[in-house]
């Protein structure tokens, strides 16, 4: 299976992993080889790296997608049939917008941007990112025309606090048992019970602060707004559940990174949300091939000098071991998952940082199975 296969008749992708593993490349290079199969293809990228958001275009700030000039696609050695659209989310401006949405006028929703509550919440709370970049795709799938929208997600410790995100800030905001107590009765918080303090210190913990007066306010302002909310909530959750919606787990060949895969893949299923696949990004591939290693410094030692062919032999072996372990991890993987839902992706010799990177990139993506053999064995060549 490919990309392609995976995704045919899904409309959303959602790639989720731990931090550092490749999700923002591979959500680039998906959504690159969407477009070049002729797709009209948003991309919503998070904090990609400055080349990387240079290749895209996107170093004008603004929060809503942009046309990746074709001239620049051009400058890949793919040719892409369709269009490639692409933002850099903005968590602080898409919760703003989100709040301007919901609020019943401009006043409450200038009141309650300027609360230092909201302002912790939208920015500091944990689960914020990723909760704004689901907003933001909900706002994409309802209000534009793409045929596929690919959501890169939040550099997080691993790819199950995406999941955990949205309700743990729907549980703060309809944290009930909160407001009822937060009601301003008259007597002020001195009526507070002890019962209390402890929420009270769990909440401090949350938002870094310490305003009880701030908070009242602020549940105040938001008033029956939480329930705009909650039914947000479910209508988000409704394109997630979709059956037009691909979750793909980006992961390395390590071993916890290959227990987080099979981890998420059940919690996927256990919460019926549609897993389409794992891609397994970095893949050391064994350069030795066939030879043994002292075969191969005996090589190097009739063509370089002795202490760099003692050197480059070394990296040979290092990269033997690890090679040889990721390739243990990966049939672990595949015992567990449905082997033909893993894609792999080698380490390549460099960052990618570039439209040409994306491409190369997007070839391990979308090639057919012998396609795929036919790379690996030009990389060990
Ligand atoms: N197959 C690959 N070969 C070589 N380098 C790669 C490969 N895939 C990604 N990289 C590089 O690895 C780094 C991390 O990639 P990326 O930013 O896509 O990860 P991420 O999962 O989005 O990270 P974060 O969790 O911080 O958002 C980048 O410098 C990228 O260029
Ligand atoms: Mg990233």
């Amino acid at each position: 299976m490919n990309v392609a296969e995976i995704l045919d008749g899904k409309h959303v992708c959602v790639c989720c992993g731990s931090g550092g593993v490749g999700k923002t490349t591979t959500s680039a290079a998906i959504a690159l080889g969407m477009a070049a199969r002729g797709a009209k293809v948003a991309v919503v990228t998070i904090d990609p790296a400055n080349r990387l958001a240079n290749a895209l275009g996107l170093e004008q700030l603004g929060n809503e997608p942009r046309r990746v000039d074709p001239a620049r696609l051009a400058t890949g050695s793919l040719s892409v049939e369709g269009e490639l659209w692409a933002m850099m989310l903005d968590p602080k401006r898409t919760f703003d917008e989100l709040i301007d949405r919901i609020a019943p006028d401009p006043g409450r929703a200038e009141e309650i941007k300027a609360n230092r509550v909201y302002r912790e919440l939208s920015t500091a709370v944990s689960g914020s990112q990723e909760l704004t970049a689901i907003a933001k795709l909900y706002e994409l799938d309802q209000e534009h025309e793409f045929d596929v929208l690919v959501l890169d997600t939040p550099p997080s410790r691993n790819a199950l606090e995406f999941l955990d995100a949205p309700n743990r800030i729907n549980s703060f905001l309809e944290g009930r048992a909160l407001k009822a107590f937060m009601k301003p009765t008259g007597f002020g918080f001195r009526t507070l019970g002890r019962g209390a303090l402890p929420l009270l210190g769990g909440l401090r913990k949350i938002t870094g602060l310490d305003l009880i007066t701030d908070l009242t306010v602020f549940f105040g302002l938001l008033g029956d707004m939480t329930n705009d909310f909650s039914q947000r909530a479910a209508q988000v959750e409704q394109l997630l559940r979709a059956e037009t919606t691909a979750f793909v787990l980006v992961t390395s060949a390590a071993r916890e990174s290959v227990d987080e895969a099979i981890w998420f893949s059940e919690r996927l299923a256990s919460d019926g949300l549609p897993f389409a696949g794992v891609i397994v990004n970095r893949v050391h591939h064994d350069l030795l091939g066939d030879r043994e290693p002292h075969e191969l410094s005996a090589a190097l030692a009739r063509t370089l000098a002795p202490s760099l062919a003692g050197r480059v032999a070394d990296n040979f072996r290092d990269y033997h071991v690890l090679a040889t372990r990721d390739d243990m991890n990966l049939s672990r993987l595949a015992t567990q998952l449905d082997a033909r839902r893993l894609l792999l992706v080698p380490q390549l010799d460099d960052d990618v940082h570039d439209i040409e990177g994306l491409a190369r990139v997007h070839r391990y993506l979308f090639a057919s199975q012998a396609e795929r053999e036919r790379l690996i064995e030009d990389l060990v060549a």
